[in-house]
């Protein structure tokens, strides 16, 4: 393609991307936001339409703050799908990042690194497995745990060839990938993306009668669910589920997958959200915070006996396991537990509950969560969209789901005053309704 141009119209075709590479202050010229407005106009003309975000442009983040190319200071009750527990840019997790990307960045698996063996024995003896399989976004951790579970099938549990099933709840969300959307029941995730992965089939989440029935089928090599159902809206089981899940799932000799990409690592108020009923998982899956928001870092784990059934060549991913993200994996662990952000985040929630419990019920109809992650229920004549925009001008970004449902989940290094001061901005903009 560039054969085709003059030298001349090469270099003044790329000054002029060069230009347009920071929005403009000239686009400034008239409303006072309209530096955002350039943000907004750019990404719509040159990003492909797969998002609908809330219109702020956001340039800097710091803790429980963002900031926004105007300078005005949000707090952030989404913390990127929970991936920001940590809080935005922590300096541990930064200097981790920053000392590690100039010494070596990406080995492949083709080679051993210095770091992957440190990060394997690190995140085992953290979480008490025998062995991880490191992978970098969290629906390729899920995707992992399906095939480990399949493979698991065929050379353990000796199903027949290709006929293993994985059970998934209904409402369940683990991400976009063709897999992923083969296990949804939302048609915005499915809708139109056919044909979809075989072997897969759902049932009601939180009904231990309907999980038992559906065990019984001797092709079932697994059950995936998460502990607290995150993007369907915050939905928490009843006390007990989990416990039922395991002893179901070993009765019958089924892998039951815990999906802890969005409820792991203190989100809940539990290192784990498996925590609170003192189950483990066989497979256990994590992802988003295991980066503490700085580089897409996720990890399969489970004992040997299912880890081991994939060989060398059956698996794997160019940037999995990388010394990069394996550095920043520790210290993002390591900043979980130094700073005590499960207990936080226990008591952080309750105090964030409690208050909103206070809110007039004919707007808030519902308060759920456990720890931070928690939604409210806004009542239909309102417009959870337009809530949104209110606690954005108040100075709070949050994002609807659903249509009638807000979460509400801050980085996990929230402190009490600051957390008193959002649920402020919360009470006042609801009141306004
Ligand atoms: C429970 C759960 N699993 C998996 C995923 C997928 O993670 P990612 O978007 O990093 O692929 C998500 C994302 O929201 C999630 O909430």
């Amino acid at each position: 393609m560039f054969s085709k141009l003059s030298t001349r119209g090469i270099a003044s075709r790329l000054a002029s991307v060069a230009q347009r590479t920071q929005p403009k202050e000239s686009a400034a010229v008239g409303t006072e936001n309209s530096r955002s407005e350039a943000v907004f106009a750019r990404e719509q003309k040159y990003g492909a339409h797969n998002y609908h975000p809330l219109p702020v442009a956001l340039s800097r983040g710091e803790g429980v703050h963002v900031w926004d190319v105007e300078g005005k200071r949000y707090f952030d009750y989404l913390s990127a799908y929970s991936a920001v527990n940590q809080g935005h840019c922590h300096p541990k997790i930064i200097k981790a990042l920053t000392e590690q990307s100039q010494k070596l960045a990406l080995t492949s698996r083709a080679f051993y690194s210095d770091v992957l063996g440190e990060y394997e024995e690190f995140i085992t003896k953290f979480f008490g497995y025998d062995k991880v399989l490191p992978m970098n976004t969290g629906v390729e951790g899920c995707e992992t745990a399906c095939k480990l579970a399949r493979k698991w099938g065929y050379v353990e549990k000796q199903i027949p060839e290709n006929k293993a099933k994985i059970i998934f709840a209904r409402n369940n969300f683990w991400g976009r990938t063709l897999a992923a959307i083969s296990a949804s029941n939302d048609p915005s995730s499915y809708a139109g993306f056919g044909p979809y992965m075989p072997g897969f089939e759902l049932i009601d989440y939180n009904n231990v009668t309907a999980l038992e029935q559906a065990l019984q089928d001797p092709t079932v090599c697994a059950f995936m669910v998460e502990p607290i159902q995150g993007e369907a809206g915050v939905v928490v089981p009843d006390e007990g589920y989990l416990r039922k899940v395991r002893e179901l799932c070993t009765k019958h000799n089924v892998l039951w997958i815990g999906d802890e990409v969005q409820t792991g690592l203190a989100r809940t108020g539990r290192m784990l959200a498996a925590d609170y009923e003192e189950v483990r998982p066989d497979i256990l899956i994590l992802g988003k915070a295991l980066s503490g928001g700085v580089y897409p870092v996720s990890a399969a784990l489970a004992n040997d006996e299912v880890m081991l059934c994939i060989k060398p060549g059956e698996h794997g991913s160019t940037y999995g396991g990388n010394p990069l993200g394996c550095r920043v994996a520790i210290a993002a662990l390591e900043v979980l537990q130094e700073e005590k952000l499960a207990e936080n985040a226990f008591k952080m929630g309750q105090l964030l509950r409690t208050e909103l419990s206070k809110l007039p019920k004919d707007v808030v109809t519902v308060v759920r969560g456990k720890g931070l992650l928690n939604a409210i229920v806004i009542n239909p004549k309102y417009d959870a969209w337009d809530v949104c925009l209110k606690l954005r001008d108040n100075g709070l970004l949050a994002k609807p789901t659903h249509g009638d449902i807000i979460r509400f989940a801050p980085p996990l290094v929230i402190s009490e005053a600051q957390m008193l001061e959002s649920i402020d901005i919360i009470k006042k903009t609801i009141l306004s309704m």
